[in-house]
């Protein structure tokens, strides 16, 4: 299951939702970037980087070898669910091939922020550079995290690269780094007992016939490979990195789940073909209260863009989609949607791969009226207004994937899932 466009579909709602009919939660790449955010009555929880099935009760949550992990975030993340009485301990697993972020990492991170004009408009976790090592080979990987002395002569090593960096660029004050030592052994003492091969972890499990649910993070157009590059995260968001970010074979996943949002919304630099600058796109920011669940940053909001879909839709072979935030669309009387793109006055079917390309996209609209009925909250197809239905449909048709679910509100009560289809049949 994963992000159909920019990210913040509502991963978090979805997985935890469907994690009742699954035994195992995988994240497979990403870090504390992710902001997956999930409510259960009045209580709202925001996961980084521990999978959202770690909510239920029994299920067992898998941090996959794709991920970049902060120690103090997973610490503090993990304090806090503790805090909110969600047992952890023995249901956490965590890879012992993940790369850990550095202090360093976010230090590299503003270098290359500042640069003028290239800001990518990042979080700012230093997820970037740690993957940057990672494919450097030069990073620090959970397994050396938790031999102290293993984990002292990378460390030293690599602070002193770091360091050259950042005194060359002028960056900042010098990092304590005999102080951040301690520090990170310290982390790694804690995070040992979760820690193991998780590819073995989650083989043997499928093996043993336990259903297991890969967990997104970002979106596909944010694919360090299939998004706008370079206005995208650094690892595979898609679904070619669950595989990759597991240890799991394409051939053990028996199906993929988009999620998309009833429009569309975008945190950060980068083009964005459907953007609404005016009225239409501040209304959606409100009433869907599109904030960053990370940085508390206005997401950038326009209208949903078919073509895009379609894109992502290839990419991944999406079987069913899930839409939500249906409801935020409940008082606008018309509906644009994108139905296709002219690039220099002609019709394009495909994506460019450059940010020019991208950014020369006319959208060409159709307008679907609105159906000005509440349908938040709303747990039966057949009780949505006819023309939340023919917008549903019209979605599916221009996309060509199905529409298997949708979500009417925040809470996991609040969903369809539509009897017969494909992702009903996959649950
Ligand atoms: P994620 O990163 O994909 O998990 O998404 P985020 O949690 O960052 O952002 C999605 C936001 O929309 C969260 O605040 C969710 O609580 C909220 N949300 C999810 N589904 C729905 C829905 O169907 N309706 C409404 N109104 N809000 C929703
Ligand atoms: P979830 O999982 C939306 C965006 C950042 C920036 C770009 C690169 O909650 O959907 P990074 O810090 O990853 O190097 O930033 O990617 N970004 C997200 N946007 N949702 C996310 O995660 C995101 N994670 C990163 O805003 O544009
Ligand atoms: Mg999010």
């Amino acid at each position: 299951m994963l992000g159909a466009q920019w990210g913040d579909e509502g991963k978090g709602k979805v997985v935890d939702l469907l994690s009742e009919r699954f035994d195992v939660v995988a994240r497979y790449q990403g870090g504390h970037n992710a902001g997956h955010t999930v409510w259960i009555g009045d209580r709202r929880m925001v996961l980084k980087l521990v999978p959202s099935g770690i909510l239920r009760a029994g299920k067992l949550a898998v941090i996959g070898n794709g991920v970049v992990i902060d120690p103090q975030a997973l610490l503090s993340e993990i304090d806090s669910l503790e805090l909110a009485g969600i047992a952890v301990q023995g249901r956490l697993f965590v890879s012992n091939r993940a790369h850990v972020i550095l202090p360093f990492h976010r230090l590299m991170e503003r270098l290359s922020e500042a640069r003028p004009g290239r800001a990518i408009g990042t979080t700012s976790r230093g997820i970037g550079p740690c993957y940057e090592d990672k494919a450097g080979r030069c990073g620090i990987r959970i397994a050396d995290l938790i031999e102290p002395e293993s984990f002292r002569t990378l460390y030293l090593e690599h602070a002193q690269d770091k360091e050259v960096l950042r005194a060359a660029f002028q960056l900042g004050e010098p990092i304590d780094v005999l102080g951040t030592l301690q520090q990170y052994q310290e982390f790694g003492a804690r995070i040992a007992p979760m820690v193991c091969d998780t590819a073995v972890l989650l083989n043997e499990a499928i093996q043993k016939g336990r259903r297991v649910l890969f967990e997104g993070a970002q979106g596909t157009m944010l694919d360090l490979d299939h998004g706008t590059y370079p206005f995208v995260t650094s690892s595979s968001a898609g679904a070619g990195g669950a595989s990759t970010g597991t240890g799991v074979a394409p051939t053990r996943i028996h199906g993929v789940l988009g999620v998309s949002k009833a429009y569309i919304t975008r945190v950060g630099g980068g083009p964005f073909p459907t953007e609404d600058h005016g009225p239409g796109g501040e209304k959606l920011r409100t009433i869907g209260n599109e904030f960053g669940a990370v940085t508390g940053r206005p997401r950038r909001c326009g209208w949903f863009d078919a073509p895009l879909l379609r894109y992502t839709a290839m990419i991944n072979g999406f079987d069913s989609l899930i839409v939500t935030k249906l409801d935020v669309l409940d008082t606008f009387s018309e509906i644009p949607v994108c139905t296709g793109y002219r690039l220099r006055g002609k019709e394009t079917a495909e994506m460019p791969a450059t940010v020019e390309g991208m950014a020369a996209l006319e959208p060409v609209y159709e307008n679907l009226p609105g159906w000005c009925t509440p349908t938040a909250g709303l747990t039966h197809y057949d009780d949505l207004p006819a023309r939340a239905k023919a917008y549903l449909e019209y979605l599916a048709e221009r996309t060509g994937v199905e529409i298997g679910a949708i979500s009417t509100g925040p809470e996991r009560s609040e969903t369809i899932i539509r009897p017969g289809s494909r992702l009903d049949k996959l649950l």
